[in-house]
C-alpha cells in the first residue's frame, strides 16, 4: 500500500455545526471519513459508501448531500450539518428527534442520522407535507428495521408541530 507523506495532504477547513473545525485530508478521502475520524464526529453514519443507503446524509450550504459522495477537499470553506447539531446545547431534542422518539422510529438507529438530515432538509423547504411526500423525500434512505411506518408517523407529526410553533410566534 502506497503510504502519502504528511505534504500530500491537504488542510480542509468548514464550518461544522457552527463551529470552524480543520484537519488534513488525503487528497480521496471522503468526507464521511474526514468528519468522522479526522474531526471526531462520528453521528454521520456509513452504510453503503456508494449512495444508494441515505446513512450519511448531512447538509452542505443548506442542501442535503450524501457524504459519502463528496471528497473530503470538496468541503473547504462549506457550511456542514450533521445529526450532532439537531439537538440544542442544553441537550433538548428537537421537534423531529422528539417526534422519532415518540413515534418508535427507531430500532438499531443505524439509518436514523441519515434520516433525521433529509427530513430536516425536506420539511424546511416543504413545511406541509402529506403521507405521499414524506414517502417520496424518504425513498433514498433505507431502513432494515422499522417498516418504515413510524418513520412516516414521527416525520408527519414533527411537520404539524413545527408549522403549530411557526404559526404561533
Ligand atoms: S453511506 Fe452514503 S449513501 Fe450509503
Ligand atoms: S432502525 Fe435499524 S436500520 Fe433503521
Amino acid at each position: 500500500m502506497q503510504v502519502l507523506k504528511q505534504s500530500e495532504r491537504h488542510r480542509v477547513r468548514f464550518t461544522l455545526n457552527g463551529e470552524r473545525v480543520e484537519g488534513l485530508a488525503e487528497p480521496r478521502m471522503l468526507l464521511t471519513d474526514f468528519i468522522r475520524h479526522e474531526i471526531g464526529a462520528t453521528g454521520t453514519h456509513v452504510g453503503c459508501e456508494h449512495g444508494i443507503c441515505g446513512a450519511c446524509t448531512i447538509r452542505v450550504n443548506g442542501k442535503a448531500v450524501r457524504a459519502c459522495l463528496m471528497l473530503a477537499v470538496q468541503a473547504e470553506g462549506k457550511e456542514i450539518e450533521t445529526v450532532e447539531g439537531l439537538a440544542a446545547k442544553d441537550g433538548t431534542l428537537s421537534a423531529l428527534q422528539a417526534a422519532f422518539h415518540r413515534n418508535f422510529a427507531l430500532q438499531c438507529g443505524y439509518c436514523t442520522p441519515g434520516f433525521l438530515m433529509s427530513l430536516v432538509d425536506y420539511l424546511e423547504k416543504n413545511p406541509n407535507p402529506t403521507e405521499a411526500d414524506i414517502r417520496i423525500a424518504l425513498s433514498g434512505n433505507l431502513c432494515r428495521c422499522t417498516g418504515y411506518a413510524e418513520i412516516v408517523n414521527a416525520a408527519l407529526e414533527a411537520a404539524r408541530e413545527i408549522q403549530a410553533l411557526s404559526a404561533s410566534k
